[in-house]
């Protein structure tokens, strides 16, 4: 790994054995953007790369390079990166390189989360200064390149060097040029309880972007997209990943312009923005890590998955075995006692499971949801003892204990609200508008993040809690808040996510030995933003397990499988009221962090013997569906949607397991292969079914011996319904693989 800087050309080029990135520095001092790619040799210079006339009509007039950080009104007509508005009215800004540094490893960003380094050269980061002399403004560009991730994290930060204040109105984490448009864009969109379905255009002239202005990330888009070639797989091909480490309003857009050449910007959504910087102020943009692979979707998974749970989730359950949580909600909702939640905490331990998880309704009066939110205090009506009596009573069981929490939020019922109604967001001449009958605290006011730490503190530090799930249940209307100058209301969502940021920092700093599981009704803000804070997020509402092989495929694209909370729960689904066998739901919750949503007190003796060898198998190869390399071998998205595929494998390749899910049974159906990927071909692998033969009636007796060069090359012969008693539709294949 290298940043090498040669003044005789006035290149750098950033380059580690998988990627290089490479940025001219022009005789005029403007920063033009050369390349992102595969490696390339180092002590060269490609300047030649760019051709004049090939950008000649679409850029800085005259000067054949997209520029590195563009602006506008300078001829560049394209999507900009940075808009500032300048104290005489105008917009125009001409940054040229004033200097740069190369540091070792990597600065943290003040008051946003970020990756990091742990070990001395690990990565090497580059800062470019640019500046505008007229405007009076000074760019700091950030690139951190790692010595063996194939990837480049961006980030931007604005100073004012000038007398007057400006207004900025687009600060981009990083926006790039490539020399084509023969690329499709993937987004993972969707809704509640169907977060992160896959969609995959061909880009067209124009502008095509995913975004938010709900104040959270949102369900609809991830902050993730990439670009690909028509004809990359999973497997194959070239891919551009782009995320940004942020949790509020953000835009990722890919503009393809006349000539055919694309930018792709990411960053704050400009949309409803606006940040007033003072003289000798500077604001510093989230980053932005992109991405490339030459394997396919699957090459920027990998890099992704291993930077987010290596380099961006930190903490001591950053590399601990995450424990087998039972969650009360789809059990009881609002309606329980101590008595029943005892309950459900004895069946649960009984079947192995390691984490009683109380959630919504424990809280002030809550019975449903039109009140409390606002109001930590124990309801002792229906917790008698307490939260510590009945953690105690929990941990007696030889379970842990956790609870759920819905910080940023109050109910107009309760007493936060009676004493604080200024405290939630809304727009004085107008009525606020509830949504699940609550308001948004604001969190841009210090004062309310300092009573909300104050207040959690005491509730986390009165019982033995080991776990939280946060939860967000609306995004902002009426964005506003009243401590804010009319100028500077253009702040507030950016001001918002920052002081959920400082809560998250402060309570997660005191509270270390505590697993914090981000949720927003399901998937709403599983971001890498959150990740930073949160090892794990709740992937979804929606834990039917039909639905969730499409939400846990497209999730898996940018976050890794110790990120998703994945839970059995209870037939008919809640969410979709669809019955599929138990051994299904949990072939699909295996991939990922594993947990139960249901009563366990109801459920039938074969049930719950069922349930304590899926809990013996989870903990048995947890490891491998927490830390394994994840495959996606035949996607929900594709062909007739009737089939997926998937795999985990163990980083030293002796043990893998794969997951074949089929909606809908055929008849009469063909003999059937699944090339499997990523094993060792020299190895030998004895290939076994869960749950085994003898425990599901019918099932092939025993175990297959295969080389891991059979697997691959010709594939796995699959287990079909014809010889299997296991007929009928929703059926799940788990194979285990262990090297001999
Ligand atoms: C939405 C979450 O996603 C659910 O799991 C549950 O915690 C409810 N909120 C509680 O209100």
């Amino acid at each position: 790994m290298a940043i090498e800087w040669s003044a005789e050309v006035g290149e750098f080029h950033l380059r580690n054995h998988l990627v290089s990135y490479v940025v001219r520095v022009l005789e005029s001092g403007w920063l033009g953007h050369v390349y992102f790619g595969p490696a390339l040799a180092g002590g060269k210079s490609y300047g030649h790369l760019v051709p004049g006339e090939f950008y000649g009509f679409s850029n800085r007039l005259g000067h054949p390079v997209p520029l590195e950080y563009p602006t506008g009104g300078g001829g560049d007509y394209r999507i900009p990166a940075l808009a500032i508005e300048l104290s005489d009215g105008s917009g125009v800004l001409d940054l040229r390189h004033i200097g740069h540094r190369i540091i070792h490893g990597k600065p943290a960003l003040p008051g946003l989360p970020s990756t990091y380094v742990e070990v001395g050269g690990e990565a090497e980061t580059l800062e470019i200064v640019a500046a505008d002399h007229i405007a009076e403004i000074e760019v700091r560009l950030l690139y951190t390149i790692y010595r063996d991730r194939p990837l480049v994290v961006r980030g931007a930060r604005i100073v004012n060097t000038g007398k007057a204040p400006v207004i900025l109105r687009s600060a981009m984490s990083a926006s790039i040029d490539l020399p084509d448009s023969d690329w499709q864009l993937l987004t993972l969109s969707g809704d509640w309880a169907r977060e992160c379905h896959v969609e995959r255009h061909d880009l067209r002239p124009g502008r095509q972007s995913v975004s938010s202005s709900r104040g959270a990330s949102g369900h609809q888009h991830n902050p993730f997209v990439a670009l690909a070639r028509p004809a990359t797989t999973e497997a194959d091909g070239e891919a551009y990943g782009f995320s940004l480490v942020y949790s509020g309003n953000f835009v990722a857009e890919a503009e393809v312009e006349p000539f055919g050449t694309t930018r792709v910007r990411a960053g704050i959504n400009p949309e409803g923005f606006s940040w007033l910087l003072e003289p000798g102020v500077e604001f510093v943009a989230p980053e932005a890590v992109i991405t490339f692979s030459a394997a396919g979707l699957g090459g920027l998974s990998d890099a992704n998955h291993s930077l987010f749970r290596e380099r961006l989730a930190r903490g001591s359950w950053r590399d601990r075995a995450r424990p087998i949580v039972i969650n009360n909600w789809e059990a009881t909702y609002f309606d329980f006692d101590e008595p029943k939640l005892l309950a459900i905490a004895s069946a649960a331990s009984e079947l192995g499971i390691e984490l009683f998880a109380l959630d919504d309704g424990w809280f002030g009066q809550r019975n449903d949801d039109s009140t409390s939110l606002g109001d930590w205090q124990v309801n002792l009506s229906k917790l008698p003892g307490g939260l510590e009596s009945l953690a105690r009573k929990v941990e007696a069981l030889g379970m842990r204990f956790g609870i759920w929490i819905e910080p940023e939020m109050v109910s107009p019922r309760s007493n936060l609200f009676a004493e604080h109604p200024e405290w939630a967001i809304g727009i004085p001449s107008r009525p606020p508008t509830a949504g699940r009958n609550q308001y948004v605290l604001d969190m841009s006011r210090p004062e309310v993040v300092d009573h909300l730490f104050e207040v959690l503190s005491s509730l986390l530090g009165s019982a033995p809690i080991s776990y939280v799930k946060w939860d967000m249940n609306r995004n902002i209307t009426e964005p506003h808040s009243t401590t804010l100058p009319a100028w500077r209301q253009g702040e507030f969502m950016h001001r918002y996510i920052l002081g959920v940021y400082s809560l998250y920092d402060r309570l997660t700093k005191a509270f270390p030995g505590i697993l914090f599981e981000s949720c927003a009704g399901g998937g709403g803000r599983f971001d890498p933003g959150m990740l930073a804070f949160a090892p794990q997020g709740w992937t979804s509402d929606d834990t039917d397990a039909i639905e969730r092989l499409r939400i846990q495929w497209g999730t898996s694209l940018a976050y890794p499988l110790s990120s998703m909370a994945a839970h059995v729960s209870a037939v008919p689904n809640h969410q979709v009221g669809r019955v599929t066998p138990l051994a299904t739901r949990a072939a699909v919750a295996f991939f990922g962090v594993f947990g139960y949503e249901l009563d366990p007190t109801v459920l039938s003796i074969s049930e719950r013997d069922e349930i304590a060898d899926q809990v013996a198998f989870y903990k048995r190869w947890r490891d491998l569906f927490q830390r394994g390399r994840f495959l996606r071998l035949r996607s929900p998205f594709e062909g007739d949607r009737n089939e997926t595929a998937w795999m985990t494998v163990a980083e030293d390749r002796r043990s893998a397991i794969v997951g074949h899910y089929l909606i809908l049974s055929r008849p009469n159906p063909g003999p059937q292969r699944l090339r499997l990927r990523g094993l060792d071909a020299a190895v030998t692998y004895r290939v076994s079914l869960w749950p085994p033969a003898g425990e599901a009636e019918g099932r092939v007796a025993g175990s297959v011996i295969l080389a891991g060069d059979e697997l691959m090359s010709a594939g796995l012969v699959l287990e079909s319904n014809r010889q299997s008693a296991e007929k009928g539709d929703f059926r799940a294949r788990v194979y285990v693989l262990e090297a001999i």
